[in-house]
């Protein structure tokens, strides 16, 4: 078997999704939206629809993978700044359930390829919340420096054009913050923020539609064994005991990470062991091409030695590819690592495989799956 590659362990996503339902069945107004961006193999997203969860999607290529996996054209919204023509009139044609519209430009054009194609668009509008997740800079959205959403003082305006436009219906308003966040303070600040809007809309006599708080609930990186799957319970609960909105308004979620991460291992074969000057280091097959978090946020994934049990050793481990930043961990005590040793890098299951490139014409990995 060819080293480097993907190993997803379905029983573990099968109770994730499981964990997720229960809380659905507590919360009957609340549903979920997997967000395809975190990983889009096909047996993931086919694992996913047959749950009957909804698809957020970013590009028109993720609307029509999600309509591969079997999502139906109803449960899909699609966000992003930047949606190209194209991309709208197939989203279009497909009769997806929402555009979350980034901008009172956009809502323009859309208006105009609806007309093309003498339908009506569903439209929410995506709220910057100005709020600052706790997680890493590169992952925050919710900032008014950010690139996404409409800000505050634009919203009347942009809602006022969006009931005027003849294509194009609105149906509620979308917020996201960040990912990979483990503080629910950070998901309450959301809260107030959406019910201070809410309550301006309806003093200004505005509709308010239904509410999607996007994702970002994050996972234990450092346990992946003992804490396997995310704290749905709280996260939920925190939406559940701070949103103040009329009753039976629908609330939707976009989860991606929470769902996905988990269940997924890049598998990878120590090539050699080297000694550096001050340091000792595992060079394995497997890179920032398969995995690029490490080096593109210096983000945590526990790394096991699956074919050793001799004492523990440091490393640094280290992939083939020729950049510095090409390190999965810095001075981590595993297993001593011989040539030729399975390494697993655990929690790799989002943002792994979906953001995977050619870089050093390296192929892009396989993936296996765990049946149970
Ligand atoms: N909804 C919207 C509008 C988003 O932009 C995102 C993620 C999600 C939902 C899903 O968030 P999640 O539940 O997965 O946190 N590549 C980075 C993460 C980028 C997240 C981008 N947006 C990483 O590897 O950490």
């Amino acid at each position: 078997m060819r080293t480097p590659f993907y190993f997803y362990d379905l029983p573990l996503l099968r109770r994730t999704l499981d964990a997720v339902q229960e809380q659905l069945d507590r919360n009957p107004s609340f549903r979920v939206h997997y967000a395809v961006k975190a990983n889009f193999n096909p047996g993931i997203l086919a694992e996913i629809a047959a749950r009957g969860f909804g698809a957020d999607c970013v590009s028109g290529g993720e609307v029509k993978a999600a309509l591969d996996a079997g999502f139906p054209a109803d449960g899909i919204v699609y966000a992003g700044v930047g949606k190209s023509d194209e991309e709208i009139r197939f989203s279009l044609q497909a009769g997806i359930s929402r555009f979350n519209v980034e901008s009172a430009a956009e809502l323009q054009i859309i208006d105009e390829l609806a007309a093309e194609q003498d339908c009506v668009a569903p439209v929410s509008l995506r709220i910057n919340p100005d709020i600052g997740a706790h997680t890493h800079a590169g992952i925050t959205t919710g900032l008014a420096e950010n690139k996404f959403g409409i800000s505050y003082e634009q919203l009347d305006e942009v809602m006022d054009l969006t009931l005027s436009l003849p294509h194009i219906r609105y149906c509620g308003l979308h917020f996201h913050i960040g990912s990979q966040i483990l503080d629910m303070a950070d998901f309450s600040a959301l809260c107030n923020r959406v019910n201070e809007l809410v309550i301006r809309l309806q003093r200004g006599g505005r509709p308010v539609g239904d509410i999607n708080v996007g994702g970002g609930l994050g996972i234990n990186y450092q346990h992946p064994n003992h804490l396997p799957i995310a704290d749905f319970a709280s996260y939920f609960d925190t939406f559940r005991s701070h949103l103040q909105l009329p009753m039976g308004t629908p609330v939707h979620f976009e989860l991606g990470r929470s769902l996905v991460a988990p269940c997924g291992t890049l598998i990878s074969r120590v090539l050699y062991v080297k000694q550096g000057t001050h340091k000792q280091f595992a060079i394995i097959d497997g890179s920032m091409t398969e995995l690029v978090r490490p080096a593109m946020y210096r983000a945590y994934h526990r790394v096991e030695n699956l074919s050793s049990s001799e004492a523990e050793e440091v490393y640094d481990v280290v992939g083939p590819v020729c950049e510095s930043s090409d390190v999965f961990v810095k001075e981590m005590a595993i297993d001593k690592c011989r040539r030729g040793d399975f390494v697993a890098i655990r929690s790799a299951g989002a943002y792994g495989e979906s953001m995977a490139s050619h870089y050093n014409c390296h192929p892009l990995p396989e993936s296996y799956f765990f049946e149970g």
